[in-house]
C-alpha cells in the first residue's frame, strides 16, 4: 500500500535516511547501496537531484514513466527541503505467509488460565500468537521494520556498529508494540524468540565481535524484564537464552517444541532460511551447526524461496543445465525464461542465480553430511527430520531431494514443520515457563564451526554437483 509523507530533508542527505530520521520505515534491502532498487518513491519537489542513470536502471520502465525514484539516489539539489511530500509505494507492510508451526503439527494445552503472547523475530518477519486458558486468541505477522535498513543481518550489524543500534531496537520495539496494541487484551507475560542477532539489537547489545571474528556474542542467557509498553502498561517479558552468535534461541525453541530432549531416536532438525541451521541428536547429545545459504532463497525474482528449489529440480530435470550447473549454451548470455508453475509469470534464470543455489545447496547438504560423520550416525537411523521456517513451509520435498539438498533416503522421514520458534516459544508458556526445560536443550548442545571443519569442504565440493 502506498503512503504519503511530509518530511524534511537536509542538504546533504538522502531522502531514504531523511525518512529513516523522521522514524518512516521503508523497503530498503541493500541498505542504500543502490542495487535492490525497492526504496520506491514518488516526489512533489523540483528541488531535488535528478534520476541517476544507475537508479533509473533499477526501476522498470513503467515506474520510471511514471516518475518514481529511489529514495537512497535523491537528495536535495542544494539546501535543506521542508515540507517535502513523499509517497512510498509499496509501504514495509506484512506480506508474509503467517507460519506457526501450530498450523503444521497440532499442539494440544495443558494449561490452566494463563495468558501470554509469544513472539517470534525473525529477521524478516515477526510472528505471534496470543495464548489464553489454552486458546489461541490472536494471530498475527509483520515486516520486520528492521528491514529499512537492509535485508540481511550484516548490513543492520554494520548500522548499530556505526551508532545507529537504537533505531535498530525501536524498529523491534515499534513491531512488538504494535503487536501488543493489536492484541484482545493485555497478556500477563510476554515470550520473545529469536535468533542471536535479533536479541542483540533488540536490547543493544554490541554486535561488532559477534558479526566478525571472534564471533562472540555479547550476552547469551535469559533475559526476564518487566517492560513498559507504549500503553502504557507494564508487561514481564521473557527472552529465550541463545547457544551461540550462530545458533540462537529460535533454534533452541525449535528442539523443545520436537522433543529432542524426549527422544532416544537420533533426530535432524534443519531450519531453511538465509542461513540454514542444522540440528542432530537426541536426549544425550545435540550437534548444531549453521550453514551460510547466502542469497540464493531470499526469493528476489521468485515469490517464496521454496519455488527456486523448485525451479532449480524442474530446470535440471528438462535438462536446461547439466549437473556442474552450467546452463546450455543457447541460455548462457541471456538466461532462460521459466514460467513459474500455475501463473502466467515468467522468470529469467541467469548462470548466476544457478551458482547462488548451487553454493547454498552443497553447503546445507555438506552440513547434514558432516553432523551424521561426527555423530556417529547413519541415513537409516535418523527418526524424523523436521524441516523449520519459511522455507520449510510449503517445500517440495522431492525437488529438494532432486536438487541434492536433502539426501534421498531422508525423503520418506521428512515433516514440514513451520515455524517451530514460536511454536517453542507456545510450549514453554504452556508448560507453565519451565526454564529447567529449555537449559537442558543448551546443556546438551554443541556447536560445530563448519568452516573450521577440514572435512567440510570435502563434502562441499563433493554435493556441488546437481
Ligand atoms: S536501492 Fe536498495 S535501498 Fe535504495
Amino acid at each position: 500500500m502506498d503512503k504519503e509523507y511530509i518530511i524534511n530533508c537536509k542538504k546533504d542527505e538522502t531522502v531514504l535516511e531523511a525518512l529513516r530520521r523522521q522514524g518512516i520505515m521503508i523497503r530498503a534491502f541493500c541498505n542504500g547501496r543502490h542495487t535492490c532498487g525497492k526504496c520506491r518513491i514518488m516526489l512533489d519537489e523540483e528541488n531535488m537531484s535528478e534520476p541517476a542513470y544507475e537508479e533509473m536502471y533499477l526501476l522498470t520502465d513503467e515506474e520510471n514513466a511514471m516518475g518514481a525514484r529511489l529514495a537512497c539516489f535523491v537528495k536535495p539539489k542544494s539546501d535543506d527541503v521542508e515540507n517535502l511530500r513523499v509517497t512510498i509505494l509499496d509501504m514495509l507492510e506484512s506480506e508474509a505467509p503467517i507460519l506457526t508451526g501450530t498450523d503444521e503439527l497440532s499442539m494440544s494445552f495443558s494449561m490452566g488460565d494463563i495468558s501470554f503472547v509469544a513472539i517470534d523475530i525473525g529477521t524478516t518477519t515477526i510472528a505471534a500468537k496470543m495464548i489464553r486458558a489454552g486458546e489461541v486468541i490472536y494471530t498475527g505477522t509483520r515486516i520486520n521494520s528492521q528491514c529499512s535498513y537492509g535485508a540481511d543481518i550484516v548490513s543492520r550489524c554494520e548500522e548499530a556498529i556505526k551508532g545507529n543500534s537504537e533505531q535498530l531496537s525501536e524498529c523491534l520495539m515499534d513491531d512488538i508494540n504494535s503487536i501488543i496494541d493489536e492484541l484482545p487484551e493485555t497478556p500477563s507475560n510476554v515470550i520473545i524468540t529469536g535468533n542471536t542477532t535479533m536479541i542483540h539489537l533488540l536490547m543493544e547489545y554490541p554486535v561488532a565481535e559477534m558479526v566478525n571474528y571472534p564471533f562472540r556474542p555479547y550476552y547469551t542467557g535469559w533475559h526476564k524484564k518487566n517492560i513498559m509498553m507504549d500503553s502504557g502498561k507494564v508487561i514481564p517479558w521473557t527472552i529465550f537464552p541463545n547457544l551461540s552468535a550462530f545458533i540462537g534461541g529460535d533454534i533452541i525453541a525449535g528442539l523443545y517444541y520436537c522433543d529432542f530432549t524426549e527422544t532416544d531416536k537420533v533426530n535432524l532438525f534443519i531450519d531453511l532460511g538465509t542461513n540454514a541451521e542444522i540440528a542432530l541428536g537426541n536426549r544425550e547429545h545435540i550437534l548444531t551447526a549453521s550453514a551460510a545459504a547466502g542469497p540464493a532463497f531470499e526469493g528476489k525474482k521468485l515469490n517464496v524461496a521454496t519455488d527456486v528449489i523448485r525451479c532449480m529440480a524442474d530446470l535440471r530435470r528438462n535438462g536446461i543445465f547439466d549437473e556442474n550447473g552450467a546452463l546450455k549454451d543457447a541460455y548462457f548470455e541471456s538466461g532462460y525464461e521459466y514460467r513459474v508453475p500455475g501463473t502466467d509469470k515468467y522468470v529469467t534464470v541467469t548462470q548466476r542465480d544457478i551458482r547462488d543455489v548451487q553454493i547454498a545447496k552443497s553447503a546445507i547438504r555438506a552440513g547434514i553430511e558432516l553432523l551424521m560423520r561426527l555423530y556417529g550416525v547413519s541415513m537409516k537411523n535418523i527418526g524424523k527430520v523436521y524441516i523449520s521456517g519459511g522455507m520449510g513451509h510449503g517445500l517440495d520435498i522431492k525437488s529438494a531431494v532432486e536438487i541434492g539438498l536433502i539426501p534421498r533416503e531422508l525423503e520418506s522421514k521428512v515433516t514440514p514443520a513451520g515455524n517451530t520458534s514460536l511454536a517453542g516459544a507456545i510450549k514453554y508458556g504452556d508448560n507453565n515457563f519451565n526454564d529447567a526445560d529449555i537449559e537442558e536443550i543448551i546443556s546438551i548442545s554443541e556447536e560445530i564451526r563448519l568452516s573450521e571443519e577440514k572435512e567440510f569442504s570435502e563434502l562441499y565440493y563433493e554435493y556441488m554437483q546437481f
